[in-house]
């Protein structure tokens, strides 16, 4: 039996325990007819809502979920809930995503992961001077510039916060002995697991270099440990026939940042009406580099929406789920701030001369052939 499915796949380049597997979801019809519908933020829990999207119908999915770094919106997950979100939402993108399409996870390490069995570490500080800071200067301080948190109060007396927080509070903000100790735990790892045991293989990892992160580094006078300023990318792939258009991009593009392995990008200046919001030239880059015009693009975590406005920018369709019905009405207002904008067709990328578009031909390749090569 030879033949390219509905989707272009020819099953028999799978691997023959792969065919087994993969066979039954590629072939896969649903014929209700209601699924959750094309250029909306649906609120809801991803992990139930995912499983509603019409089968091979999503050409990438980009999101940055939960982090499990103490934000407010994760406070109902504990690590083990964390994990089962993570690799449920994984696993039901493998019927939606379409053959040959990808999904891209935003996420970086855990930073401050608590582990009770880790030994202390034995700090000895070698300029164990007391500081000279007294609980009157931290007032002073406090009165000329009501507006500063501990770490600008610290900067501005030249003490650490540990020696703000005492004076005020006569207390240790790194938790006492009791205290579980931090280490850093490596989530890449843990999806990609997670993203093999669904079906896909990992295709691509970029690295987001975004502004150092000061504000959030507790340990930035107290440990060796480097300040939190990247983040990954893990693109994963679902076999399938892939387009690769080397005209998706301008040469410039390509030189700049499509063929760079690390990308620089500031992070949002104001995280005013969200926690946590990633600047909207990354899903930008991942959309224009993945997809064509009027292909659908998923984000079951988006947030304030920015998913939503790189992909009406870029004349592609989107699907938001977020379950926070206060960033629903967020995104759906981001959403309804862009302009309508008409779905450019592909071919008009050919004859845009002033954007320098690479000039070698799109190629049709095979899953096989699919490669960085
Ligand atoms: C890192 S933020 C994403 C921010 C988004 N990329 C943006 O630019 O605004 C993760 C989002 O996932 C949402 N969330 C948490 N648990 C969820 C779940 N089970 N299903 C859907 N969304 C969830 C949170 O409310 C939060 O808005």
């Amino acid at each position: 039996m030879s033949y390219r499915n509905e989707n272009g796949l020819n099953l028999q380049r799978l691997p023959p325990e792969l065919q087994a597997s993969l066979g039954p979801l590629y072939e896969h019809k649903d014929h209700r007819q209601e699924y959750l519908s094309i250029n909306e933020i649906h609120q809801g829990d991803a992990a139930q809502l995912l499983i509603q999207i019409e089968p091979n119908s999503i050409s990438l999915s980009v999101w940055s979920p939960p982090y499990f770094v103490g934000k407010e919106y994760e406070a109902y997950l504990d690590f083990e809930g964390w994990q089962t979100l993570l690799s449920t939402v994984i696993a039901c993108h493998f019927p939606i995503i379409k053959p040959g399409g990808f999904l891209v996870i935003n996420i970086a390490d855990i930073l401050v992961f608590r582990d009770p069995t880790m030994p202390r570490i034995q700090a000895e500080v070698v300029r164990r001077k007391r500081s000279p800071v007294t609980r009157q200067d931290v007032l002073d301080a406090m009165q000329q510039h009501p507006e500063y948190n501990r770490y600008q109060l610290a900067q501005f007396l030249g003490c650490s916060e540990q020696t703000v927080d005492r004076r005020l509070n006569g207390n240790n903000i790194r938790g006492g002995k009791s205290e579980a100790q931090t280490r850093v735990k490596v989530v890449g790892g843990l999806v990609e697991s997670w993203a093999s045991a669904a079906g896909f293989y990992l295709y691509d990892r970029r690295i987001w270099v975004k502004d150092p992160a000061w504000e959030n580094s507790q340990w930035a006078s107290l440990s060796y440990r480097a300040v939190d300023e990247f983040e990954y990318l893990y693109i994963f792939w679902k076999p399938g026939v892939t387009k690769i258009d080397r005209n998706r991009l301008t040469r410039n593009e390509w030189r700049d940042w499509g063929s760079r392995a690390v990308w620089q990008i500031p992070s949002v200046r104001t995280n005013d009406d969200h926690e946590a919001k990633f600047p909207v030239a990354l899903p930008t880059r991942i959309i224009q580099l993945l997809t064509d015009p009027d292909d659908i693009v998923l984000d079951c975590f988006i947030g304030s929406g920015t998913t939503a406005v790189a992909a009406i920018r870029q004349g592609r369709r989107f699907v938001g789920i977020e379950l926070s019905p206060d960033y629903v009405e967020l995104a759906r207002r981001k959403v309804s701030q862009e302009p309508p904008r008409l779905l450019e067709k592909h071919e008009s990328y050919q004859t845009d001369s002033s954007d320098e578009r690479s000039s070698s031909p799109s190629l049709d390749v095979s899953a096989e052939h699919v490669d960085r090569s």
